[in-house]
């Protein structure tokens, strides 16, 4: 069988990382959700009190983080420095932030390369915004996830009210919004759809069917049936 990468990108809250995770337990693949150590490392630089801005500093601190995802009882945890931080790296506070230094190129070129390094082997799915253009431009299956944006944020209030967060809709729709410009509108890997990239629209699609859909795509390139 073949050893494949499947990237998946799109904007915030399309339901790449429900949908990436849910893929890579069918096929047996490894899960990578990149958004996740982008959010790690935006945590640290709150922790740290860096002022968003100061593009130098960040850089710095990038050079000195180890940031690590770890599969535990069929989670996927992050881990700053050692430390796990997989719940803290969903607040708002660091939603509003990780924009600003993910747009740094010092952070991505880290980040990247421990992405290429996990996907070395194949057999992984990724879920971010520059996998299929910049992290594994030769993917074997790109697909690009979106949503229309108030069903985004109808999505992504669900998910904060399981975590006792609640967030009005037009808020939710807003900062959504605006972090899609700031990750299309960057210098470095800004998002957007690999030309070779499928699209997939959930708008109208439960999770079921776009597993389904991807889960297809996949086995016809393997040539497996089961
Ligand atoms: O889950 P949600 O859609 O809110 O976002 P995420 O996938 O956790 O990504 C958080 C942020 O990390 C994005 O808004 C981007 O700024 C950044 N990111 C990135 O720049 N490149 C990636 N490959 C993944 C995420």
């Amino acid at each position: 069988l073949k050893k494949l990468v499947i990237a998946i990108d799109g904007p915030a809250a399309s339901g790449k990382s429900t949908t990436a995770r849910l893929i890579a337990e069918r096929l047996g693949y490894l899960f990578v959700d990149t958004g996740a150590m982008y959010r790690a490392m935006t945590f640290k630089v709150l922790e740290q009190q860096l002022p968003l801005d100061d593009v130098e500093a960040i850089a710095r601190l990038a050079e000195r983080t180890e940031i690590q995802l770890r599969h535990q009882n069929n989670q996927l945890r992050v881990f700053l420095d050692g430390r796990d931080v997989t719940s803290e790296i969903r607040s708002p506070r660091v939603t509003r932030a990780v924009s600003a230094v993910s747009s740094i190129k010092q952070v991505r070129e880290m980040m990247v390369r421990e992405q290429r390094r996990m996907g070395e082997k194949g057999r992984i799915v990724l879920e971010g915004r520059d996998i299929g253009t910049e992290v594994f431009p030769d993917a074997n299956l790109k697909v690009y996830m979106t949503a229309e944006v108030f069903e985004r944020a109808r999505r992504r209030q669900k998910d904060l009210q399981q975590q006792g967060i609640g967030v009005p809709v037009d808020e939710l729709a807003r900062e959504i919004a605006d972090r899609d410009r700031k990750d299309s509108e960057r210098e470095v890997s800004p998002l957007r759809q690999a030309p070779d990239a499928i699209v997939l629209d959930t708008s109208n699609m439960t999770i079921d069917e776009q597993v389904e859909t991807i889960v297809r795509k996949v086995r016809s390139l393997t040539g497996s049936v089961s």
